[in-house]
């Protein structure tokens, strides 16, 4: 059986997952508002992704019997973005989820909490594939240097990557189509 202490530390990740969901939302209504339908519909496809990482952990949890902590989510930043500065928003935010997952690993080693451990490592693998991915589109969009062309092709390609997700079941039914 999980520990209190474990439990609370990924009920806290729970609300970092909601966060994320809700981060990747603010930045597809404003990818919309800037006419990037692509842009728009990947954050989409991301923040569903969230949702159901979310969901994987709250599942886990309750099938440990843990208490569920609902905490309030933080409001995500209202700035206006580029499009350049929302990927590199989302590689910063994505460091940091990061950064709480393997220190989630840790504890969950240092109590010897081997399910909670095995459990983990799905979330291990899957954020080194979400660094990966924005780190491939950033440096696309850097060689461009935000043109036109470049941030239509970006948009593009975001929207078949999005499109791509909702296929694969990773995401939500209502991603508009680009
Ligand atoms: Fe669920 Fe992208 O962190």
């Amino acid at each position: 059986m999980i520990s209190n202490d474990m439990a609370a530390r990924m009920n806290g990740q729970v609300n970092m997952e909601l966060y994320s969901a809700y981060f990747y939302l603010a930045l597809s209504s404003q990818a919309e508002s800037g006419s990037l339908k692509g842009v728009s519909n990947w954050f989409m496809a991301k923040h569903y992704e969230e949702q159901a990482h979310a969901m994987k952990m709250y599942r886990y949890l309750k099938d440990q019997d843990a208490t569920i902590e609902l905490q309030p989510v933080a409001a995500p930043p209202a700035d206006d973005l580029t499009v350049r500065q929302m990927l590199e928003a989302t590689l910063t935010h994505e460091r940091e989820v990061t950064a709480a997952i393997h220190g989630l690993v840790d504890h969950a080693l240092a109590e010897k909490d081997h399910a909670t451990n095995i459990f983990l490592q799905w979330f291990v693998t899957e954020q080194t594939e979400e660094e990966a991915t924005v780190g491939e589109v950033l440096g696309r969009l850097r060689l461009f240097g935000d043109k036109p062309e470049g941030l239509l092709m970006l948009d593009q390609e975001l929207s078949a990557m999005a499109a791509a997700m909702a296929q694969a079941g990773a995401t939500g039914p209502t991603v508009a189509p680009a």
